[in-house]
């Protein structure tokens, strides 16, 4: 399993200069967090008390606009809720125009900014779902 999220984190986030490594994945589910992989696709967030990060996603290029990412929202949603949680949150690049589109699609809402937040100085955007 970690060696797909490695493989499968490079093919989604080809830009990143930092790749997720399988060591980097058991990390952050020995830290406690939730990890769904597909043959093509993955989700990774927290849960803390009544609130869940998502702390990424990424559907391999080849795979794309077939709805997968939305039905990974899906089923974290639905363990989420299962589990107490009442809000989920997450932060986005703002030139990331997929993604803040299918957050939006999805009944995110932009809450917040972060200045010049990541690598590249763009900034973040806060997007959160009461569910
Ligand atoms: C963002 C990402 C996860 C979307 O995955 P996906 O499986 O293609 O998304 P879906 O098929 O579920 O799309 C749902 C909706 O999102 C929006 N959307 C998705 N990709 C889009 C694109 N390239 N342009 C515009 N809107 C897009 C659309 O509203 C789409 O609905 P529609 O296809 O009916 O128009 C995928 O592009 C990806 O892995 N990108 C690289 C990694 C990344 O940026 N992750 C998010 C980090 S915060």
């Amino acid at each position: 399993m970690y060696s797909k999220l490695e493989k499968l984190y490079a093919t989604c986030f080809p830009d990143k200069t930092h790749k997720w490594t399988e060591n980097d994945f058991r990390d952050l589910k020995k830290s406690g967090c939730e990890i769904i992989v597909g043959e093509n696709s993955f989700i990774v967030w927290r849960v803390s008390v009544d609130e869940a990060e998502i702390i990424s996603i990424g559907v391999a290029p080849t795979a794309r606009r077939t709805g997968t990412a939305t039905a990974l929202l899906q089923l974290m949603e639905r363990d989420a809720k299962k589990n107490g949680v009442k809000n989920i949150f997450l932060e986005v690049d703002d030139a990331n125009l997929p993604a803040i589109q299918l957050y939006q699609k999805f009944g995110f809402k932009n809450t917040g900014i972060r200045p010049h937040y990541y690598e590249n100085r763009h900034n973040a955007i806060i997007m959160t779902k009461e569910i």
